[in-house]
């Protein structure tokens, strides 16, 4: 890989512009009649052309073949376990609440393709609604070996070992504690630093992700704009038998090319790869009593078309510190019309003390109820109130107002919890009819 600079831009939703080589990047227009170095002039659009101007995103790549050349005949290939929506088995019931244990290794040797496990789908990948989420088990890098997805952006979140994404627009390495998104149509290889790598992996079928509005909270505080970097230009030029995997329409295919398709030697835009330290996510709460809904720990979200009604919410549940007063300061007991995934970082989560476990997951499903399991209620009912610091926990939570449905893998794999159910089986009856706090 070569480029004169190394490393990242801030700023999720600039327009940023890098060349890898001096004067590759034209100036002042985007397709001059012959660019320098020879390069080709090609534009990656990520949305509509006539999307609204402040959600609208594209780049332009000077690069040493154009990507027609980077694909040739597709043949279909199966990679049996990464799945996408609409996927309703009318064997598994998907009516319920469940947790996994963290998927285990194998020992097999498995890359970013074949490492890709879907838990849960929603919605429709053919018409561009819903999303897929996944958990990855990857010990082996990527050789002359790329893809692409037009289904929809990545979510990349990271639980174990060290990951390098090597794609047409620069290099990024993301470690447990940070995220990436890597943008519909963007060519990749991806490569282990530190393995065994695993993860978690939000398949965004729709709108893209965005940081949420902060209405009256203002201009500071959750994500900011620019602890999201992008990488700088760096590019390939190596010839090799290679081969390119697409997913389209839920479908895998693969082509042959004798050439690294990484071949971008400067850009300018806005439609980019991004990764975020979520370390650097600033949260905001209750500062006197109550407990706001979860949604004021959005770190992005991906707007579905209904005003606030999201096609995928990602929360963030991290260090903080808990004040509020004559409150009960887990999370509520609830039913939601979104469904709301979980998977754990690292560390305890307040309202599941025991079980749901670094790299494991859960699932709440739309109007199915949860809440506290009955340690956590009594812990948190009968707590001295004061200053409080939670530490040694990071959690996630992907909502979506789709209805998720389990993959054969989730329904059947060894590592579901059969008796996630019971957590809440000894909440007892407290009400006897006579008044006074119980
Ligand atoms: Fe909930």
């Amino acid at each position: 890989t070569k480029g004169t600079v190394e490393g990242y831009m801030p700023g999720f939703g600039n327009d940023f512009e890098t060349e890898a080589l001096p004067g590759a990047l034209p100036q002042g227009m985007n397709s001059p009649q012959k660019c320098n170095y020879g390069l080709y002039g090609e534009q990656l659009s990520g949305t509509a052309f006539t999307a609204p101007s402040h959600q609208n995103e594209r780049t332009w790549c000077y690069r040493i073949r154009p990507s027609v050349k980077h694909t040739h005949r597709f043949k279909k290939i199966d990679l049996p376990l990464w799945k996408s929506a609409p996927l309703i088995d009318p064997d598994i019931i998907s009516l319920g609440q469940y947790r996994w244990d963290p998927v285990e290794h194998t020992g097999q040797a498995l890359t970013w393709l074949t490492g890709m496990r879907t838990m849960v789908t929603a919605g429709d990948v053919n018409t561009q609604t819903g999303m897929a989420s996944h958990v990855y088990l990857v010990t082996e890098s990527m050789k002359d070996d790329y893809f692409f997805s037009a289904d929809g952006e990545l979510l990349v979140v990271p639980q174990e070992g060290r990951l390098r994404f090597c794609t047409e627009l620069g290099i990024i390495d993301i470690a447990p504690q940070e995220i990436a998104i890597l943008p519909r149509g963007l060519v990749y290889r991806a490569e282990v630093l530190e393995g065994p790598c695993r993860g978690f992996v939000c398949e965004n079928y729709g709108q893209k992700f965005q940081l949420p509005g902060r209405g009256p909270i203002g201009a500071n505080c959750m994500a900011n704009r620019r602890d999201f970097k992008t990488p700088v230009a760096a590019f390939e030029d190596r010839e090799a038998p290679s081969t390119v995997t697409a997913k389209w329409c839920g479908q895998f295919h693969e082509t042959k090319i004798g050439h690294s398709p990484l071949d971008v030697v400067a850009w300018h835009g806005n439609y980019c790869p991004v990764k975020y330290d979520l370390k650097t996510y600033c949260p905001v709460g209750a500062i006197l009593f109550d407990h706001p809904d979860p949604s004021i720990f959005t770190v992005l979200t991906a707007p579905s078309g209904i005003e606030g009604t999201a096609n995928i919410d990602f929360a963030l549940f991290r260090e903080r510190w808990m004040v509020a007063e004559n409150t009960f300061r887990p999370p509520w007991y609830h039913k939601n019309v979104m469904s709301e995934l979980m998977g754990n970082i690292y560390g305890i989560y307040d309202a599941k003390p025991k079980g749901f476990v670094p790299g494991g997951m859960s699932l709440h499903n739309c109007m199915l109820p949860h809440g506290p399991d009955q340690q956590a209620f009594e812990g948190a009912s009968n707590a001295k109130l004061g200053p409080e610091k939670l530490d040694n926990t990071m959690s996630f939570m992907i909502e979506t107002r789709f209805p998720q449905h389990l993959t054969p893998f989730a329904a059947t794999a060894g590592h579901l919890q059969e008796d996630y159910i019971d957590c809440w089986g000894s909440l007892e009856k407290k009400f006897d009819g006579t008044p006074g706090v119980k």
